[in-house]
This record gives structure tokens, C-alpha cells and sequence, in this order.
């Protein structure tokens, strides 16, 4: 008899499974929104080092000041499909926003700047996992991780196939004005990652932080994964965990996330822990040997006459 295996609860938009809390017109306004010249976006499948590059980058912008609280963070590096594109026309400059959306569908400019981060399948679907678990919107607290493997190696989780999105993004690395790094260079080297996000954002940018050893330590001590764990996830909790969910600052956010709660009865989390291992290889305690090599071979077939495997070949 075939297990019958628990799958998240998504909602479908244009085409994209979503997180049902999202409001379709937010995701709508953020596909239609046309970049300002200067805007800066940070796009990569989820669970891919987002947060952490949000960090880094308005780190960098704003000399070394990190967020103050989680709205501050929602505010300074929206989340565009979230929060809709209101709140990227309010936000100070320069400004970095954050999307999860294959090339085709994120909103682009050739003056605009886009860096991408990728990450390992195999690590960032064990992230995934996690994540899912953790947001009782998805119904899937008791979810295993065998359950969520398959539904990943589907395609089925918000924002769809890992591989159809990571090589939509691929295929531009090389454009003037995409950024192409990966968690693990990220890892291997964050200074070094730190100072190529500076100089891609502007040489001016780079110039300071090598002039002002100072400010790089502070940079890399407030975006190092101690330091997010500690505060952000402190923050996330006071947010998310709140009685009075304002999760969505948009009116239909709101009404959205509010509705849908009330009507499935869905509990607040206790707790956030959304900086959590934060580290490389972290799949080989969640895969097994089958599952390793089916996700190899589906990786390789997608991307047959790409050489992207070769980034991450075990
Ligand atoms: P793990 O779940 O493997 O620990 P995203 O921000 O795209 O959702 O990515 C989340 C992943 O990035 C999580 O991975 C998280 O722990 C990791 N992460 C967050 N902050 C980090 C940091 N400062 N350094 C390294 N990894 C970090």
C-alpha cells in the first residue's frame, strides 16, 4: 500500500504555489512594480541566505547601523511579495527589496540591480522543511521530513521548482547588473563575499569598508549568525508571536492573514527560530542515501547542458 504523505496548505497564484497568508494583490503589485533606476534587489529561491544578505547589504548602506527592530527590517528591506509595492515607493534610499521570484516574473530594469543567492537543494530543502514547520499557516507542524522532501523534489512549495527558478537566475549571472553568489561562498569567506557586495553595489562602497578595517569587523560580527540568532529571532517573536498578528502591513494583508487565522483556528507560534543552524551540510543528518541521489539525478536531468551542478557536486 503507497503511504499516503501530508502535504502544506499553499494557495496558487498566477501559477506559483504560495504561503496562503499572502494577499494576491500584493503579489500582483510586485510582479507590475517598474524598478527605479537605483533600486537594489535581493532575489533567491527561499531559505536561500536571504535574510542574511537583507543584513549584509544594509549593512552596507548604511555603515554599519543594523536594524533597529523587525518592523525597521520590514521597512528599510521590504518583502516585496509580502508586503506589496506600497511600501518599497515609502522606503528611505537607497533600499534593498527582497523577492522570491524567478527572473521571468520579478520585476526588472537594466539599470536596476539584482543579486541572487543560491544554495545547495539538498540544504536548502532541509531549511525549508524547517520553515515550514515552524509557520502554522502551512498546517504542516507535524510534517515529516520525508513528506516534505517529496512535495520539494514536486515543485510544490511556495514559489514552486527550486531548479526551474534557480536557472531562470543562471542564465543572467553574467549580466552587468546581477550579482550571482552562493550561501557557501557566503560561508567559506564573508569578508571576501561582504567586500563583492560592496564593490557591486558601488566602488565607493568598497573603498570605505578597506580603508576602515573597523567598520568591516563591525559588519561581519552584526550579520554573523550569533548575532542574527540572538537579536533577530528575538525580534521575529515579538512580531509574529504577537496576540494581534500583523504580519501583513497592508490593509489587504491584514485582512487576509487575519480572516484566514480566524477561520482555520490556527495558534500563534511560541517561538521564532528563524536564524537557525545557519550552516553548510547540514542535509547529510535529513537525507537519506535514496533521497540524496534521486535529488542528484533530478538536479543533473533539469540542468542537463548547464555546468550549474558542478557548484554543488556531492
Ligand atoms: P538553515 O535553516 O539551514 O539554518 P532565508 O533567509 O532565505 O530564509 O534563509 C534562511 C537560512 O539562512 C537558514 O538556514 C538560516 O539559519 C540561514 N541564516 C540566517 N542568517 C544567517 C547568517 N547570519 N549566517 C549564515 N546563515 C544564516
Amino acid at each position: 500500500m503507497t503511504q499516503v504523505r501530508k502535504k502544506p496548505v499553499y494557495q496558487d497564484i498566477f501559477g506559483l504555489p504560495m504561503n496562503i497568508s499572502f494577499s494576491p494583490e500584493c503579489v500582483r503589485g510586485t510582479i507590475q512594480y517598474k524598478p527605479r533606476d537605483d533600486d537594489i534587489f535581493i532575489v533567491t529561491f527561499p531559505k536561500c541566505g536571504t535574510t542574511w544578505t537583507q543584513h549584509i547589504v544594509h549593512n552596507i548602506l548604511s555603515k554599519g547601523e543594523p536594524f533597529e527592530s523587525f518592523e525597521d527590517f520590514q521597512i528599510r528591506s521590504p518583502f516585496m511579495e509580502m508586503l506589496g509595492p506600497k511600501t518599497a515607493e515609502v522606503m528611505p534610499r537607497p533600499r534593498a527589496i527582497k523577492t522570491h521570484l524567478p527572473f521571468h516574473l520579478n520585476p526588472y530594469s537594466p539599470k536596476a540591480k539584482y543579486i541572487y543567492v543560491a544554495r545547495n537543494p539538498k540544504d536548502c530543502c532541509v531549511s525549508f522543511y524547517h520553515h515550514t514547520k515552524m509557520f502554522p499557516e502551512y498546517q504542516f507542524t507535524d510534517g515529516s521530513f520525508d513528506d516534505f522532501f517529496e512535495v520539494f523534489m514536486n515543485g510544490e512549495n511556495d514559489w514552486g521548482d527550486y531548479f526551474d527558478h534557480l536557472l531562470s537566475w543562471y542564465e543572467h549571472r553574467l549580466d552587468s547588473n546581477v550579482l550571482f553568489i552562493t550561501y557557501e561562498e557566503m560561508k567559506a569567506d564573508t569578508r571576501a563575499a561582504i567586500l563583492k557586495i560592496a564593490s557591486f553595489l558601488d566602488q565607493t562602497y568598497k573603498d570605505l569598508l578597506e580603508s576602515d578595517e573597523k567598520l568591516i569587523d563591525k559588519i561581519l560580527y552584526q550579520t554573523s549568525s550569533d548575532y542574527m540568532r540572538k537579536h533577530l529571532n528575538e525580534q521575529m517573536e515579538n512580531f509574529y508571536c504577537n496576540p494581534v498578528f500583523h504580519r501583513n502591513e497592508t490593509p489587504e494583508g491584514i485582512k487576509y492573514i487575519n480572516e484566514y487565522f480566524k477561520n482555520q483556528k490556527i495558534e500563534m507560534p511560541n517561538e521564532m527560530k528563524f536564524v537557525r543552524k545557519a550552516a553548510v551540510g547540514d542535509w547529510k543528518n535529513y537525507f537519506s542515501a535514496a533521497q540524496s541521489k534521486l535529488m542528484m539525478e533530478r538536479f543533473k536531468e533539469k540542468t542537463r547542458g548547464t555546468d550549474i551542478a558542478n557548484l554543488w557536486p556531492d
